[in-house]
């Protein structure tokens, strides 16, 4: 990953849990910052579905403006039963990642120790795979329309956009980190299905894979691909998908390392032109918000993606390193990955790994 030089964030936490695994985020940044003298400045700012219940607005009208002033943006996540998905997706995520030309959703999946995956042994058959998902165009376009509202033939058409930039582009990212891994690329198609998109995609994507011998490209059916990832998580290197496979191959592949509660992503600018965005894949969980349940290590691997980021290597490093260590027992690990702990007291384990020795 490309880095940025200054170190002003912006800390979104959003909703539910996305409150609390900020508050995580905050402490293990201020230790970091403590030991590391990084001049790390965070600046929060409470845009939420509360916001938008209370004020009609996610964000205020200058909102991007505002982030725009930063080097890198953390988000806790979005969303709250009061208020349609739509509404606080497109109010706020979406947005942010179009307007800042986040074209990259970069979302690394492995396995860890201490965290028992429903399919495959974490020593015997490690997961490290990472999925790059397109973030601009593809499914989740806002060109259509709903027709004849309440009346028998009631339509809707949703058009999904692709152009050679945006798939270009994705598979050019895709292949430089697969040339700096295992060298191997799966490209998810559904070209049998989806008749004009996808085999523009496979084309585009092919064509870029020519100019990168060194890398292997495979390319997959989307639904064969999710049963490969069940069946052998542990065969694949860099996944490229467009943004709705991509959306939902990342939360599968999550899930088969044991918990969508320690999955991480990054919304890149690859030009370095904007602020990029860091958060974790899981949404606000209203089924535990506020009962000290909420993994944070998803916001916390998010977390590590953004020092990488800020060309902070070496602390990057050691909050990994504290996240594996923390994981490995029961009593520094929240429920949903089998352990004891409460977010507060994961928290406080991982600071005192930052801050010991
Ligand atoms: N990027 C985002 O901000 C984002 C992403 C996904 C969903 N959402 C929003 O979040 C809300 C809830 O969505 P959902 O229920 O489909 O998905 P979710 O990720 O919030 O929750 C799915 C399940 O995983 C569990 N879970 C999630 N994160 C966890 C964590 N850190 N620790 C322990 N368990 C965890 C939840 O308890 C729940 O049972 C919706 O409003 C949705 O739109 C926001």
């Amino acid at each position: 990953m490309t880095a940025r030089s200054g170190r002003r964030i912006a800390l979104i936490p959003g909703d539910g849990i996305g409150v609390e695994v900020a508050a995580s985020a905050r402490a293990v940044l201020a230790a970091l910052d403590e030991r590391y003298g990084l001049g790390i400045r965070v600046d929060e700012f409470d845009w939420s579905c509360e916001r938008y219940l209370a004020q009609g607005a996610l964000m205020p009208a200058d909102g991007l403006d505002t982030l725009r002033r930063y080097d890198a943006i953390l988000l806790g996540a979005v969303g709250w039963p009061d208020v349609p998905d739509h509404v606080s997706l497109w109010g706020l995520l979406i947005p942010i990642r179009r307007a800042f030309g986040q074209y990259v959703n970069l979302r690394p999946v492995r396995s860890f120790e201490g965290v028992t995956s429903p399919l495959a042994d974490g020593k015997n058959r490690p997961i490290d795979l990472v999925i790059v998902r397109e973030n601009n165009e593809g499914e989740y376009s806002e060109v259509g329309g709903r027709f004849n509202r309440g009346q028998p033939e009631e339509t809707a058409i949703q058009e999904a956009v692709f152009t050679r930039r945006g798939i270009s582009r994705i598979a050019d990212y895709a292949l430089s980190l697969a040339a700096g891994r295992r060298r191997h690329l799966t490209s998810a198609t559904k070209s049998n299905g989806l008749v004009h998109s996808m085999p523009f995609w496979d084309e585009v994507v092919r064509e870029r894979a020519a100019l990168r011998p060194e890398v292997e490209l495979v390319e997959e059916h989307v639904d064969a691909l999710a049963a490969k990832l069940v069946l052998r998580p542990e065969s694949f290197d860099v996944i490229v998908a467009s943004n709705l496979f991509g959306d939902i191959l990342s939360d599968l592949a999550a899930g088969v390392t044991g918990s969508i509660g320690i999955a991480p992503s990054a919304n890149l600018d690859p030009t370095l032109r904007h602020p990029s965005m860091f958060e974790p894949v899981h949404g606000s969980a209203p089924d535990i918000a506020g009962k000290g349940l909420a993994n944070p290590v998803g916001m916390l691997w998010s977390t590590v993606l953004l020092l990488q980021h800020l060309d902070a290597a070496e602390p990057a490093a050691r909050l990994m390193a504290a996240l594996e260590e923390s994981l490995r027992n029961p009593v520094t690990r929240t429920a949903d990955v089998g352990g004891t702990a409460t977010t507060d007291q994961v928290t406080a384990a991982v600071v005192d790994l930052l801050t010991a020795g």
